[in-house]
């Protein structure tokens, strides 16, 4: 491991970021979740245990880790309290979880805001979570928000009934249920005390570890194709889950980082609305589905299932600045007979890698793909890329050769152990 090092979503999230990163994070002193909220939701599978984390990074899972909510995440403290109760539930500690003071608290007018944004949109809808990520991003822009160190300490009632005043004009508008300050401060109160002893400068303590030659893992959550700068904007979230977003929502220099591994599955999936040109809108999106679990950890929808888009993960690479993919559902993949894969974009009569996330250029393009074998058989044993069968190793050798970014990690089943490090 080198000081730092970063996983990111290469696709529209729910990658299978949550098992690489505990694989990484076993070695790593100090686990970090950047940006994004409870929009995330990462599952891993301990022993025949699942766990699904939202907020906290799963790293808490390992004695000597130190688990840190970075500054540009939102954190909805609720949310956080129940993760916190069900890890302990679980026989693990959070005693070594360290909150940023100057992560932004999610308050339950941003999640009616969500709501309410979502019902104007009306036909245009982005299919948010309703987490309250977007609202709560716009109160820290537009610099009315309130932050974990303020919460804890107490300083925030001046600032929240203000909001809440504003925010109830709007709701008056739109017959909405009027949010109730006196409610909401005697629960942030609660919430308060619950927190204060996990509320850190975060930023000092990275430093000093970093000094000290510790190493720090930066769990990404989202990813490159919701970024709201480089994503299909407006199908996307309110932050930066690509590689700046780490820089920024954690206080760690560019100059630290080392690996940074995008994970995408052997195929690809999508929830909300949005363009999406490998989609396989049929059987075969719906057996990926099945054979893959595909419904959300966070609101149990089901996802948008298809091929994996080569001119996709070719941006992916290049606006992150990947050095290694994780390719996770290779064993689900391989159930199929045959495998389509998207190697370029037809448009205009010819073909391109350029990839962009302009719904009209997307609408011109075509995805040409080439057809591999499949039917791997069970891999879930295979602890080196030697032992794949023929058929997986043609596959992904394709996606390195066109990509031209080593896969590092190859995901054969659901389980901890079920992985190989390349
Ligand atoms: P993980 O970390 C998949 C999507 C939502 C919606 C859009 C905006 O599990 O990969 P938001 O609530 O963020 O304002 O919704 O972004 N979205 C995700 N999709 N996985 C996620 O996270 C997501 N986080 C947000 O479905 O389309
Ligand atoms: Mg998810």
């Amino acid at each position: 491991m080198n000081k730092v090092d970063v996983v990111l979503g290469s696709f529209y999230g729910d990658e299978g970021k949550g098992k690489i990163i505990d694989y990484l994070s076993q070695n790593a002193d100090i686990s970090v979740r950047c940006t994004g909220g409870n929009n995330a939701g990462h599952s891993i599978e301990i022993d025949g245990k699942k766990f699904a984390f939202h907020l906290i990074p799963s790293g808490i899972l390992n004695k000597g880790t130190t688990a840190i909510i970075g500054n540009g995440v939102v954190v909805d403290p609720k949310v956080l309290i129940e993760e916190m109760e069900n890890i302990k539930a679980n026989g693990y500690s959070v005693e070594n979880l360290k909150i940023s003071d100057k992560a932004h608290v999610i308050f339950p007018y941003h999640v009616q805001m969500d709501k309410l944004q979502e019902e104007l949109r009306k036909r245009d809808k982005i299919g948010t979570t309703a987490r309250g990520i977007g609202p709560v991003y716009c109160d820290k822009f537009e610099r009315c928000g309130i932050r974990m160190g303020e919460l804890v300490n107490k300083k925030f009632e001046k600032n929240l009934r203000r909001n809440i005043e504003n925010k109830n004009e709007l709701f008056k508008i739109y017959n909405y249920e009027l949010i109730d300050a006196d409610e909401v401060i005697k629960q942030y109160n609660e919430y308060a005390d619950y927190l204060k002893e996990y509320v850190v400068d975060t930023i000092t303590l990275m430093h000093n570890a970093i000094n000290q030659d510790k190493k720090i893992l930066c769990e990404g959550a989202q990813a490159t194709l919701l970024d709201i700068d480089f994503g299909s904007y407006p199908y996307v979230t309110s932050s930066n889950p690509t590689i700046g977003g780490i820089c920024t929502g954690s206080g760690i220099g560019a100059k630290y980082i080392g690996e940074v591994y995008g994970v995408l599955k052997a195929y690809s999936s999508r929830v909300g609305e949005g363009p999406y040109l490998t989609e396989q809108n049929n059987d075969i999106g719906d057996t990926i589905r099945e054979l893959g679990h595909e419904y959300g950890t966070t609101t149990k929808r089901p996802r948008r299932c298809g091929w994996l888009d080569l001119v996709a993960l070719k941006y992916a690479t290049m606006v992150n600045g990947l050095t290694g993919l994780a390719i996770n559902h290779v064993d689900t993949i391989g159930k199929l007979d045959k495998i389509k894969l998207c190697v370029g974009y037809k448009k205009d009569e010819k073909v391109t890698m350029d990839f962009s996330t302009d719904e009209e250029y997307l609408a011109n393009c075509e995805p040409i793909y080439e057809e591999f074998e499949g039917n791997f058989g069970d891999i879930s044993n295979c602890k080196t890329r030697e032992e794949l069968p023929e058929n997986a190793k043609v596959y992904l050798n394709r996606i390195e050769e066109i990509v031209k970014v080593p896969i590092k990690f190859i995901g054969t089943g659901a389980g901890r152990e079920n992985m190989i490090v390349c």
